[in-house]
């Protein structure tokens, strides 16, 4: 290792490795999205290269790290306080249409408020004027104001996507949406889906990816135009000159599908061993090797102080009859009346605990890094699951046999305790414990050619060295119609059909003139 950094420096040293500039463009998203490019830029950064990261979270961690700047927007961080209580939102059908009402309106009016941010900001205006970059990497969401960036410096584009690629990004990059058998990320369904799920799975993939292509492109591009950039080329123009993507899948976690080349998959390179874990969490664990202990976190936004009382009654009352110690990750006032083989924290290391060699189950709200993390460790799930993507990660999970869900409106004391019991004592539907299948997972996530970070670290070093012109599909420069063949298809079709009907034509003038002739010569007879 020590001998590895040695050479690495010396060939740095001798100029072997090309030190490069990279941006890093992410001004919006949640903090756990960090968890898919913080690990990257750290690595990059430990190469030699420089890179300058624009986000909408300070990362404490990029803090630390040499050859990396931040541009901080405090003002493009999520404001949760904006959106009804999360917990009430599940109980209450009302709360929650209020809840995706707002949602819907973010999804209008956020991209516009990010190219507007994003343009008029003294710091990206210098960055513009000074600066001068070899690669331009952006996040996916809500973002195609930043791909004009890559244009500006002229570099190569690539992406990165929290999730898997969404719908509207995959057709700039040559290919067809998918929603014969890739559900929709918001849905429930499966890559088996009936008549009915698949016309509702196609219609919302579609209206999705027309809203992010026609929607937002056009009035970003109106923006940005407007402060800083006249001559821009329509975003569609350069979302298909789109180098590279990154998405944050794996197929041990999502659903197999075609893709192009340019598609890398990194699924899970937050993930790492366990490190060893603070002091007050060992002492808290001493005793825990005979019934192990249950890790209990709904990701970094939810405070629980706001959960209702009775719900609050139920996790506390299950809990507290039984025998295995719960970690409960718990944002905002701390309860004091928790029993005592409970502790609640702030903040915890997941990834510490859930690797711990004493934890027996996982009850999270199922989103993808969590998932990750879970599969990563080999750690059975209990998902209660809120809404985005967390649903279909759970039904994946369930199929695969190491998961089980509880919508929020089920949740006593009764359902709470016989879906732990039977993750921690019984079998799944397959007939083999929830342990052993999160094991299965396990193995196949770690069973790789080489860890997602290092094909990361590859395949953005590939890029600045040789672009991927031959990596880019011919189908980019068609369009849906030429793509699917349609008007080949039309061809083939009028070109069967026409002689056919000439024939027919022909036919029918031809019996019409022998038949009149015969006419006429009965006529004459008839004289
Ligand atoms: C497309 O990408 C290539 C290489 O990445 C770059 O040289 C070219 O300028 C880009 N074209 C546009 C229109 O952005
Ligand atoms: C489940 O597996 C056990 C052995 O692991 C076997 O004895 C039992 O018959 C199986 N049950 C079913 C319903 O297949």
């Amino acid at each position: 290792m020590v001998l590895n950094k040695f050479i690495l420096l010396l060939l740095f040293v001798i100029g072997l490795i090309e030190a490069s500039r990279i941006l890093v463009s992410c001004p919006y998203g949640t903090k756990s999205y960090q968890n898919m490019y913080v690990p990257l830029v750290k690595e990059l950064a430990s190469r030699g290269h420089h890179i300058t990261v624009v986000t909408n979270y300070q990362s404490s961690e990029l803090d630390q790290t040499d050859n990396v700047d931040q541009i901080v927007f405090d003002q493009l961080a999520i404001d949760m306080s904006q959106f009804p209580n999360p917990f009430d939102a599940m109980l209450s059908k009302l709360v929650l249409l209020k809840s995706m009402a707002l949602g819907v309106e973010n999804m209008f009016t956020r991209p516009g408020i990010i190219a507007e941010t994003l343009y008029n900001d003294q710091r990206v205006r210098d960055l513009m004027a000074n600066d001068h970059f070899d690669l331009v990497m952006v996040s996916i969401t809500f973002n195609a104001a930043s791909y004009p960036l890559a244009w500006h410096f002229k570099t190569p584009l690539v992406m990165m996507t929290p999730n898997a690629i969404f719908p509207g990004v995959i057709t700039s990059l040559g290919e067809e949406e998918q929603p014969s058998h890739i559900p929709f990320f918001m849905s429930s369904f499966t890559n088996q889906m009936n008549l009915f799920q698949r016309t509702v799975n196609t219609f919302t993939t579609h209206l999705f990816g027309y809203f992010i292509h026609q929607f937002h492109h056009e009035k970003i591009h109106g923006i940005v135009r407007k402060t800083i950039l006249p001559d821009c080329p329509p975003l569609l123009e350069l979302e298909r000159n789109i180098s590279l993507v990154f998405t944050n899948t794996h197929p041990s976690i999502n659903y197999a599908r075609a893709m192009p080349p340019v598609i890398v998959e990194v699924g899970g390179i937050h993930c790492r061993p366990a490190r060893p874990l603070p002091r007050d969490l060992e002492n808290f664990l001493a005793d825990s090797d005979d019934f192990g202990f249950i890790l209990f976190a709904v990701g970094s936004m939810l405070p629980m102080e706001k959960m209702a009382e009775d719900l609050a009654q139920s996790f506390i009352q299950t809990f507290a009859r039984l025998p295995q110690k719960v970690i409960w990750q718990w944002k905002g006032k701390i309860r004091t009346d928790l029993p005592a083989n409970v502790l609640a924290i702030p903040w915890l290391p997941q990834q510490d605990l859930l690797g711990h060699k004493n934890c027996k189950l996982f009850i999270t709200h199922g989103g993808l890094n969590s998932l990750q993390e879970a599969v990563y460790h080999g750690v059975p799930v209990l998902g209660l699951p809120f809404g985005t993507d967390q649903k279909l990660n759970m039904r994946r999970a369930i199929d695969d046999g190491y998961a089980t869900k509880l919508a929020w409106t089920e949740i006593n004391q009764e359902s709470l305790t016989s879906a732990i019991i039977d993750l921690l004592y019984n079998k799944n539907s397959k007939n083999v414990s929830y342990s052993t299948a999160a094991k299965r997972q396990h193995d196949l996530i770690h069973d790789q050619l080489q860890t997602p970070l290092e094909r990361a670290v590859y395949w953005t070093e590939f890029v600045i060295r040789h672009g991927t012109e031959q990596l880019k599909m011919g189908s980019r420069h068609l369009n849906s119609f030429q793509r699917n063949l349609i008007d080949v298809y039309l061809i083939i079709i009028i070109s069967a059909i026409v002689p056919l009907l000439l024939t027919f034509v022909c036919w029918r003038i031809c019996c019409c003139r022998r038949q009149g002739n015969s006419q006429v010569d009965t006529n004459k007879k008839m004289k």
